[in-house]
């Protein structure tokens, strides 16, 4: 046998590079920024300009930079072996990076570098790389295109140009672009949200979006009273550590508005409940069962932490773009047993708030009578929407209204309802969990229950506070009532 060589053809193997892994433009400005972070950057400036329709984003560093060596070594596609053990800090694994994350965006990459003062500047074009043709800048051309930042101080500047996949049809105009930045700055918070606040190293990961620093947002919302941490369950695989850490959130009547519309994030609690997995603290999934439960209501408050460390990538078949990975066959079993008492316990979090019964200073909708050795349930006619509804219209409506209360009453469903509250309590989903439609029942009774207050605010509010379903939710009522201007702030 002899032998011949036989590379792959630049511009087709770059084209196919394009469509690694499945990167938005914050999985691929994430990835850009793993590496700053590998680098030991203390300070990330994300440029995005719209350029009237040509736009160009920046990554720029202040992290130890590249010499022109390394820098040209790091250009190279699949730079590194994927298989070997990285340093434990080290956020990357298939040397494809920086290229793929960029080439998903981008047509023409252009990567600047400072190391101990010296300048190097590589560009890969898309549309010119026959025979792996790379471009190096020379020094006017450097100082031309590198942010004054970087020409002063050390560290990796990284540029996209021809950005013609930021959307499906290779433009965007400028309400698109923004939208873009937005939702990217607003995923970045996430991602890194344990950089930014100081959990990782030590020290605080500083990440500005044009100038504005982001804010790291904790989807576990630690600082909050009345989030439930867990217990933890540290997890033994292949001799390393996964650390397993559920949360319980607050129940919405416990959040401000503002402060439940974070945490629910673009797509709201029910989509985000489930695993958050970290990669060295580097948030890769979140809002996912793995299919071990589904996306029930009742459990739309539990989020569980999952920390993997990167030694255990080859198990969790981590993918290229890092945004998905699956989960081990030793895991399932095991998670499935804590997520389903997780599931138990905020359920119970959503039933505790509901239908209390005869509770001293409330009112209830419903009242149980027991005497004599029978018990009896009934609705308390003098809660202030059944009044409403007893005392609307003519006598014959009254009539109609009172039969109707009675019908419901002795059809309770009694025989039904004792079966499942023995085969399944934690199935039965009577109470409200859905703080949208919380509002806009309030809202619709506000009327009727102002005009029963007498038209008066002060005795408005003190008939919602002991009164269900609003007093069990106080903080989402009071929060309703203080939007319209009806209770003294
Ligand atoms: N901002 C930076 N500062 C310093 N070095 C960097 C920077 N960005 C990239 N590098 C170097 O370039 C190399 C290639 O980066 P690239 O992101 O392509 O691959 P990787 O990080 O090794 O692996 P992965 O494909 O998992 O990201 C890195 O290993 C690192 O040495
Ligand atoms: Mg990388």
């Amino acid at each position: 046998m002899k032998y011949e060589t036989n590379p792959p053809d630049a511009a087709s193997l770059m084209m196919s590079a394009r469509s690694f892994g499945n990167y938005d433009l914050p999985g691929a400005l994430a990835d850009l920024i793993d590496n700053s972070i590998k680098a030991g950057a203390r300070e990330i400036a994300l440029t995005c300009r719209f350029s009237d329709g040509d736009p160009e984003i920046r990554v720029r560093d202040d992290g130890h930079g590249l010499s022109g060596q390394e820098l040209r070594d790091a250009m190279r596609p699949a730079s590194s072996n994927p298989l070997a053990e990285r340093s434990p800090d080290d956020l990357g694994r298939f040397g494809w990076g920086m290229k793929s994350a960029s080439f998903s965006q981008c047509a023409r990459l252009t990567v600047v570098s400072r190391r101990d003062g010296e300048l190097t500047g590589c560009v890969w074009d898309l549309a010119d790389v026959d025979a792996w043709r790379m471009g190096v800048l020379d020094a006017d051309e450097i100082a031309d295109l590198a942010s004054p930042e970087l020409l002063s101080k050390d560290g990796v500047e990284v540029i996209w140009a021809d950005c013609d996949r930021l959307s499906e049809n290779g433009s965007v105009t400028q309400a698109e672009f923004n939208a873009l930045i937005v939702h990217a700055g607003n995923r970045l918070a996430l991602i890194f949200h344990r950089y930014l606040s100081g959990e990782v190293r030590g020290r605080k990961l500083t990440l500005r979006l044009n100038n504005r620093k982001i804010e790291p947002v904790d989807p576990f919302y630690r600082d909050h009273e009345a989030t439930q941490q867990l217990e933890a369950e540290p997890l033994e695989i292949g001799g390393r550590t996964i650390d397993i850490q559920p949360f319980i959130l607050p129940h919405y009547s416990k959040l401000l508005p503002n402060q439940y519309d974070q945490l629910g994030g673009e797509e709201g609690f029910l989509r985000n409940q489930g695993f958050y997995v970290y990669r060295n603290h580097r948030l890769i999934i979140s809002g996912t069962w793995f299919r071990l439960l589904r996306h029930g209501e009742l459990s739309q408050l539990v989020r569980v932490r999952v920390d993997i460390p990167n030694a255990l990538d080859h198990i969790w078949k981590i993918t290229i773009d890092k945004s998905d990975a699956q989960l081990p066959a030793v895991l399932r079993n095991r998670l499935r047993q804590i997520v389903q008492g997780l599931s138990r316990r905020s359920a119970r979090v959503f039933r505790s708030r509901g239908g209390r019964l005869d509770r001293a200073g409330t009112t209830s909708v419903w009242s149980r009578y027991a005497r004599g050795g029978e018990i009896r349930y009934a609705i308390n006619r003098e809660h202030p929407v059944i009044e409403a509804l007893l005392e609307a219209g003519d006598d014959e409506q009254k009539l109609t209204a009172n039969a109707a209360l009675k019908v419901i009453e002795q059809a309770f469903p009694v025989a039904a309802f004792t079966q499942d509250a023995a085969r399944e309590p934690d199935a039965i989903h009577q109470t409200l969990t859905d703080p949208l439609v919380f509002r806009a029942d309030l809202n619709a009774a506000l009327p009727m229950l102002l005009m029963q207050a007498g038209g008066d605010f002060a005795a408005l509010e003190a008939l919602l506070r002991v009164t269900e379903p609003w007093c069990e939710a106080w903080g989402a009522t009071e929060a309703i009532l203080k939007e319209k201007g009806w209770l003294n702030a």
